[in-house]
């Protein structure tokens, strides 16, 4: 991507988005829209920042492997004989046919085009039919491995070695959190959408992390138990923002036990606030989290497009919550409840994305219910800023 002019252009646009909150505004529409933005968010954020693949313990024993396409690229996150987690491109070393496909359980990663096979570190162990090809040596091939870190059970990768480490980055985070354990949770569902996600990736984000809808999107369904006015917004000091939404009195899953579905204890470790407290979380820029009184949701979200998202929601529980007679039950329950609510977001969503191709689009003045979406636009501001 030839950067300058680009970078130019961009600046003067993304300068609504103001150094403060209180004079500053979202992106504008078109950063939603086009094409062009689009490619550079590719080439400026996503080739460059911690992008999140999944939990670790989807890939719980040696040889599970999970197969995924980022960006276009197919990679496949695994573990290895020693038990250790790799992210590895799948693009086969030879003419490029992707080595494996879906879910499962391997010892080696065999290419169905002309079956070399690759050991689950990486390496080329066999290549039929290529002894007579001068200088052919399987010791030298190997799928290229993708840089990446754990942070409390979620895998991260980073297509670029200089990016600075992100842990230190989400120490905040970690700190606020630490009563879940959220390196122990368990992931047991995973729900692919079943609809064409034809809207933009932030746009999902925006939605996601803000209480401000509940007044409208939510009014029945979510704004009679979590009212958007006792909302907290969390002060942040890295690549995140994080949002408290407290219980109405005597609302709280705890004190208003659904009648429908049998409730799971409260997470083990967490304090009196937090048993009646719905909290939402976004690390930039491509994790989604929900914390519930009793397990953890998130997204795995890539973008494909300017107006395109694949979009995975995951369910968490704590370990101690599996054992529980009610425990499928509920696991049942919230899917259906997620979906739901899920519906009611992608209207919208999908509404806004039409909308923001209008003339007359802008972005509007803040109410303070929306401060992470302006940090979320102030950290993309910042880096397609650069060159
Ligand atoms: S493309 Fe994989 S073995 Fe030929
Ligand atoms: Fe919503």
């Amino acid at each position: 991507m030839p950067d300058g002019t680009v970078s130019q252009d961009w600046a003067s646009k993304l300068s609504v988005v103001s150094e403060s909150f209180e004079s500053g505004r979202g992106l504008p529409p078109t950063c939603y829209t086009d094409p062009a933005f689009h490619a550079a968010e590719i080439d400026r954020i996503f080739r460059r920042e911690w992008l999140c693949l999944g939990r670790e313990d989807e890939m719980p024993a040696p040889g599970d492997y999970l197969s995924l396409d980022l960006l276009g690229d197919p990679l496949v996150m695994l573990r290895d004989g020693d038990g250790a987690l790799r992210v590895l491109s799948r693009v086969c070393r030879h003419r490029s046919m992707p080595v494996i496909e879906g879910r499962g359980n391997t010892k080696t990663l065999v290419c169905p085009y002309h079956h070399w096979a690759y050991g689950l570190d990486g390496r080329l162990v066999g290549a039929p039919e290529m002894g007579k090809t001068p200088g052919f040596d399987a010791k030298t091939i190997c799928l290229p491995e993708i840089r990446h870190e754990i942070w409390e059970g979620f895998v991260f990768i980073n297509f670029d070695s200089d990016t600075a480490p992100l842990g230190p980055q989400l120490r905040g985070v970690s700190r606020l959190l630490a009563n879940y354990r959220l390196s122990e949770l368990r992931t047991v569902r995973s729900l692919p959408f079943d609809i064409e996600c034809r809207w933009n990736w932030k746009l999902m984000c925006d939605n996601f992390i803000e209480p401000y809808h509940h007044v409208g999107v939510h009014l029945k369904s979510l704004e009679p138990s979590l009212p958007a006015r006792l909302s907290e917004i969390v002060e942040s000091d890295g690549p995140w923002t994080m949002v408290h939404m407290r219980y109405r009195k005597g609302r709280s899953p705890e004190e208003a036990p659904d009648p429908d579905a049998p409730a799971l204890p409260p997470f083990p470790g967490a304090d009196a606030l937090q048993r009646r407290t719905f909290t939402l979380l976004h690390i930039f820029p491509n994790l989604l989290v929900s914390f519930f009184t009793d397990h953890m949701q998130f997204y795995r979200l890539f973008p494909e497009g300017p107006d395109r998202v694949h979009m995975e929601k995951l369910f968490c529980y704590p370990p101690e919550a599996m054992a529980l007679p009610q425990f499928e039950d509920t696991v049942e329950h919230n899917e259906r409840s997620f979906i739901e609510f899920r519906d009611e977001d992608i209207d919208a969503v999908l509404v806004l994305q039409q909308a923001y191709r209008s003339r007359h689009a802008q972005p509007g003045v803040f109410s303070h219910l929306e401060r992470p979406i302006w940090d979320f636009a102030r950290w993309i501001a910042d880096r397609m800023e650069r060159v």
